[in-house]
């Protein structure tokens, strides 16, 4: 799997671990900052990733900030892009299977890094069940 990943300010310090997590998982990452911890406006990461995100067919993206909450909502307004907030390894493996979310946000200050560590694990090792749910997906995107 291949995933692209940006932070904020608030996300900043655990971008390095979450990138040696996914190396583990044998994932492939390209980290599209920031580079260091000085205030940034997380929608400028957010859509920097989307952006990418949706001219490489088949990646997935990472996007961290303080609760998760800002990134992913500037992350659902491209089109295409179905980033989900996830808080612990069942919304994670959830995302995947039911919702075939392409954009995974969590929030650096809300969980700690044993629960990022199980997030990312469901996450990679999850897939979309397609079925009932391919349906529904069709369904989020509205004109
Ligand atoms: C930054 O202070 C914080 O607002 C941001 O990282 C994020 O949590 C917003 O949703």
């Amino acid at each position: 799997m291949k995933f692209y990943i940006a932070t904020d300010h608030a996300g900043f310090n655990i971008k390095a671990k979450v990138i040696d997590i996914l190396n583990k998982l044998g994932c492939e990452v390209v980290d599209l900052g920031p580079d260091n911890s000085d205030r940034v406006d997380y929608p400028d990461f957010a859509h920097k990733l989307c952006d990418e995100v949706l001219n490489d067919t088949g990646s997935f993206g990472v996007l961290i900030c303080g609760t998760g909450i800002g990134m992913s909502l500037a992350a659902n307004k491209h089109k295409g892009i179905r980033a989900a907030l996830c808080h612990d390894a069942y919304t994670a493996q959830m995302a995947r299977e039911h919702n075939d979310a392409n954009v995974l946000c969590f929030g650096e200050r809300v969980v700690g890094l044993g629960v990022i560590e199980s997030i990312c694990k469901a996450f990679v090792e999850s897939s979309f069940e397609g079925g009932r749910h391919q349906n529904r997906v069709e369904k989020i995107e509205v004109d």
